[in-house]
């Protein structure tokens, strides 16, 4: 990217400041031994907000992620969860892992993934108990898989593990979730089910923050878009910043993705963009 565009970028993402930041992050840089893979992010996340994490392959998406989660730990820069700093705050983040870092041949029953979303509210040296299974059966009901609780993790279909993760999110309870990919290879019911859950998470006032790679789908699903390929190209509301320069700027030079990109943008012009899919 030529730096004109950059150092304009950087302008356009910081804007006006945000009221009451779910997360916050200032001049973050991240990297795997000594190469930087995440370079100078500077953007907030709306608290009750549906942020999609869009960008290429190897963008750092998964990687801001895990900075958030506080898998890793930043080169540079901070982060902020509801105004605490990431190292300083006791605050519990959801997470639904990217479906390739997840060893499925676990010997697990669905249930115990989902019961494991209440351990840390249980505290050291207790045991889950009928609240805590109760409130699991719950979660695997809400993603349509009660049924499936005693079937080996292994054993379900990419869509039904998926739904199986969102749950064990779900039973976290916490006021921030991240979800990497849930849409990933999952059918058209399953989609749905995910996007009914995002729905109900809106209304609960929670903070989710997805990485998304269907372009079709970002206006109908967010409110809010962060822009990523290693360095921030944007970030805002999906009506102000998804948009065709945008887009281009995350994805040039890959002529697939760009034609995705077009055919994305086309749809905003042809007036689709009200937020509802039709
Ligand atoms: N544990 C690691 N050690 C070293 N390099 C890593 C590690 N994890 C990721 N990377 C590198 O960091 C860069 C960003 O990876 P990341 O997984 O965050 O990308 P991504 O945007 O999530 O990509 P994808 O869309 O393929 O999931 C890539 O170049 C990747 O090879
Ligand atoms: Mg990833």
């Amino acid at each position: 990217m030529e730096k004109h565009g950059f150092a304009q970028c950087l302008h356009d993402c910081k804007g006006p400041e945000m009221k009451d930041p779910a997360i916050e992050i200032h001049d973050l840089t991240m990297a795997y031994r000594e190469k930087p893979v995440l370079w100078d992010i500077d953007l907030s996340i709306p608290k009750g907000s549906l942020c999609s994490v869009i960008g290429p392959n190897g963008a750092g998406k998964s990687t801001l992620l895990g900075c958030i989660l506080g898998t890793y730990k930043p080169a540079n820069g901070w982060i902020k969860i509801f105004d605490v700093p990431r190292d300083q705050s006791q605050e519990l983040i959801g997470f639904v892992p990217q479906r390739e870092s997840v060893d499925w041949d676990f010997p697990i029953q669905v249930l115990d993934v989902v019961m494991m979303g209440t351990y840390r509210s249980l505290g050291w040296f207790r045991w889950p108990g009928k609240a805590q299974r109760d409130w699991a059966m719950q979660c695997l009901d809400a993603v349509g898989m009660a049924d499936f609780k005693s079937r080996q993790i292994g054993e379900l279909s990419g869509g039904q593990q998926q739904r199986v993760f969102i749950a064990r999110a779900l039973a976290q309870d916490t006021k921030i979730i991240l979800m990497d990919e849930p849409f990933a290879g999952v059918d058209a019911a399953t989609e749905v089910t995910i996007r009914e859950i995002l729905i109900d998470l809106k209304k609960a006032q929670k903070t989710v923050v997805i990485v998304h790679h269907d372009l079709q789908t970002v206006e109908d699903f967010f409110d809010h878009v962060l822009l990523l390929n290693l360095r921030l190209v944007a970030a805002g509301p999906t009506a102000t910043t998804f948009t065709r320069e945008n887009l281009l700027r995350t994805y040039g030079g890959k002529l697939t993705l760009l034609d995705e990109a077009a055919e994305a943008v086309r749809r905003i012009r042809s007036g689709r963009s009200t937020g509802k899919r039709g």
